[in-house]
């Protein structure tokens, strides 16, 4: 991270509503890229806030038969006590009844129409009142809003009404696009926006008659109307930092680094916004970042639809941390993401229960039993000590990088691997065999070099999940600590003679819902455990030997692209070469695998998973803790060769 500031904002939400996922969502992205910063010892600015003119609320409070301020100020609430209830650390929230705000829209509204910028007009057209937004005839062929996701018919308005002269600015910020790539991501949204202005771009109607629609901001030369919602609303990002009146606070954080919408509101983010900035004679944002939908049931999340999900129902059941953890580990920056129960369970078992929260618990089990609850001094380092602490600083880099590209998601796979990894060194490296040997040294490094992972992973998670990973660290002794996020690129900060704290279960697992059982896996990652092990059913020798177990060498291995789980493998067997595909991405990294020999099922039916063809199955056992480990063979033997 290299700039010294970081001002960051999420849509303002209409307070027509409650909150739902994905609101959440995007506050909870805001809030984990200011914990990072703020981390990072970057300045942060994080600015969120509610979006209360326009004919919605104005709708939704009549229906209620109270007033729209009331109605407003009620609706408030629900958004200020989920974000304190999800831990969220805005600087400030805004809103745009807030006398602060109005004053300042009435001041650039006088200012554009001083300067020409706005002017008087009939207007006839079509409207969407769900979006607030108007349309030609050529806009709205069928009558039906064509925005992303809405669909609702449109009305016919013909009335009189102040335009903003946009369409004179298309050129330039077709240009201004092209110039910065990184304005608008991700890069397809950029895309995009850019087949949108190959479109005529028509003048803005930034007013309403107040005759039909009063609840809004005056305009300040013509008392009849009130200005267009979205003129209203986007000025938020900057009256919230005090443009026009504290020019200090504004040069302090403006231009925004990062501004968070929803991919059904990139238009008015990407062309109405920048263009009234241009207007301004105001610099452009850094970026503005589009995100995909939540989906629930397989459509977006919406109260129209009927299929919210109420954030509060999966914090009372799992706590925050876990909450947050699911939405930035599930979703990859961008793209669309369904929300299920049966999702959040499984992740939350293989990730948070069977991965860190396991980790400490061995750690802590370990250190308690073998060295009297005092981190030890680490011995020297084996080579499975530096496999483990690459797996731990490549978490880091991954993380800190996941950052800067907008990938959180990648950061999260990277650090849930090296979970993985420690947990698998554990497993190799066996404390308990070298605690039996008398072992000493060997015993105090492994322990050491674990309780190091942990502290390295739970700063490097801090910033999603603030209140675990603060349990994490009290647990291992180090609570008191201030860290920066670079000393998560550091090995071997984690002092020994350090008392650990007391043993917790940091994340119990959860039942898995019934009905949604995890379905059979054709990528050949078996269920977990011993216990399966007495319902085996048994069968004739005949039987077993039609199976043609191999050894294989992996010659390739990559990542399969939007299946996190999934590696391909291109392995030999004997003389042939051939393409497997493995649900075992969690638990090894490509690197981990090459010139490796496993054993395979190699005359198994070709399959296709996730649209790459697999030849073939790697066999591997996984442990209670869920920690996936591969047959191999002892001793340097060749491919090809059969096993039974
Ligand atoms: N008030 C406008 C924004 C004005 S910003 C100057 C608005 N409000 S909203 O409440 O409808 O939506 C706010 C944000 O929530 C949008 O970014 C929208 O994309 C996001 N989400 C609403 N439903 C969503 C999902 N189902 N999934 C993810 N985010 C979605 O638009």
């Amino acid at each position: 991270m290299t700039q010294s500031r970081f001002y960051v904002t999420t849509p303002i939400y209409y307070v027509n509503a409650k909150p739902h996922i994905g609101h959440a969502y995007t506050t909870i992205v805001a809030d984990v890229l200011s914990r990072y910063h703020r981390l990072a010892g970057v300045e942060v600015h994080f600015l969120t806030g509610t979006d209360e003119h326009g004919q919605k609320v104005q709708q939704a409070a009549a229906q209620r038969g109270v007033s729209p301020q009331h109605h407003a100020d009620e609706t408030v609430v629900a958004f200020r006590e989920l974000w304190k209830t999800l831990e969220i650390t805005n600087d400030d929230f805004i809103r745009t009844t807030e006398e602060r705000h109005k004053q300042i829209v009435q001041n650039i509204l006088q200012n554009l129409y001083d300067r020409g910028e706005i002017y008087k007009a009939e207007y006839d057209g079509w409207y969407c009142v769900t979006c607030e937004r108007f349309f030609t005839e050529r806009d709205v062929p069928e009558r039906i809003c064509p925005e992303a996701g809405c669909g609702r018919p449109v009305q016919r308005i013909s009335e009189s009404n102040y335009f903003f002269k946009m369409s004179q600015y298309k050129d330039w910020l077709v240009s201004y696009i092209n110039d910065n790539p990184c304005f608008i991501q991700p890069d397809f949204r950029r895309n995009e926006t850019l087949g949108f202005l190959r479109q005529k771009l028509n003048d803005l109607c930034i007013s309403r008659p107040k005759s039909r629609m009063s609840w809004g901001i005056e305009l300040p030369f013509d008392s009849e109307f009130v200005t267009y919602v979205w003129f209203d609303a986007l000025i938020n990002y900057i009256s919230g930092i005090g443009y026009s009146v504290n020019p200090e606070l504004f040069a302090k954080w403006w231009p925004a680094s990062c501004q968070l919408v929803g991919k059904d509101i990139l238009t008015t983010h990407t062309v109405y916004w920048p263009i009234m900035l241009k207007a301004m004679g105001v610099e452009m944002p850094k970026m503005i970042f589009a995100h995909g939908w939540w989906l629930s049931g397989g459509s977006r999340m919406s109260k129209s639809s009927g299929n919210v999900i109420d954030p509060m129902d999966f914090v009372e059941r799992c706590g925050i941390d876990a909450f947050r953890y699911f939405l930035m580990a599930e979703m990859a920056l961008g793209q669309d993401a369904a929300f299920t129960e049966d999702a959040f369970v499984r992740r939350y078992n293989a990730d948070l229960a069977n991965g860190l929260g396991n980790l400490l618990s061995r750690v802590a089990t370990m250190i308690g039993r073998e060295c009297g609850g005092i981190v030890p001094e680490p011995a020297a380092e084996s080579e499975h000590e530096i496999a483990l602490k690459e797996s731990v600083l490549r978490a880091s880099s991954a993380m800190q990088k996941g950052i800067e590209v907008m990938r959180i998601d990648t950061g999260v796979v990277a650090v849930s691997e090296a979970i993985a990894e420690a947990n698998r060194y554990i497993e190799q490296r066996q404390p308990w065999r070298m605690s039996k040997d008398g072992d000493k040294a060997g015993l105090a490094t492994v322990l050491y070099s674990v309780a190091e992972t942990l502290r390295i992973l739970s700063l490097l998670l801090s910033p999603i999940m603030p209140g675990k990973t603060a349990e994490l660290r009290k647990a291992l002794g180090i609570g008191g600590d201030h860290p920066h996020l670079k000393d998560s690129a550091r090995w071997g900060l984690l002092k020994p003679g350090t008392r650990i704290g007391e043993k917790i279960a940091l994340f119990p697992r959860l039942d898995e819902p019934k009905e949604t059982r995890k379905p059979v896996d054709k990528t050949s990652v078996p269920e977990s455990g011993q216990a399966a092990a007495k319902d085996i059913v048994q069968i004739e020798f005949n039987d077993f030997k039609q199976v043609d177990l191999r050894t294989a060498k992996v010659l390739t291995a990559e990542r399969v692209e939007g299946a996190d789980k999934l590696l391909r493998l291109e392995i030999e067997i004997g003389d042939e070469k051939r393409q497997i595909v493995a649900g075992i991405a969690k638990h090894y990294t490509p690197e981990q695998l090459v010139g490796r020999t496993i054993v395979v099922v190699a005359n198994l039916k070709p399959a296709r998973i996730r649209g790459v063809e697999s030849n073939g199955m790697l066999l591997a056992a996984t442990g209670n803790d869920g920690v996936l480990s591969l047959v191999s063979i002892d001793g340097e033997v060749g491919s090809g060769l059969r096993v039974g």
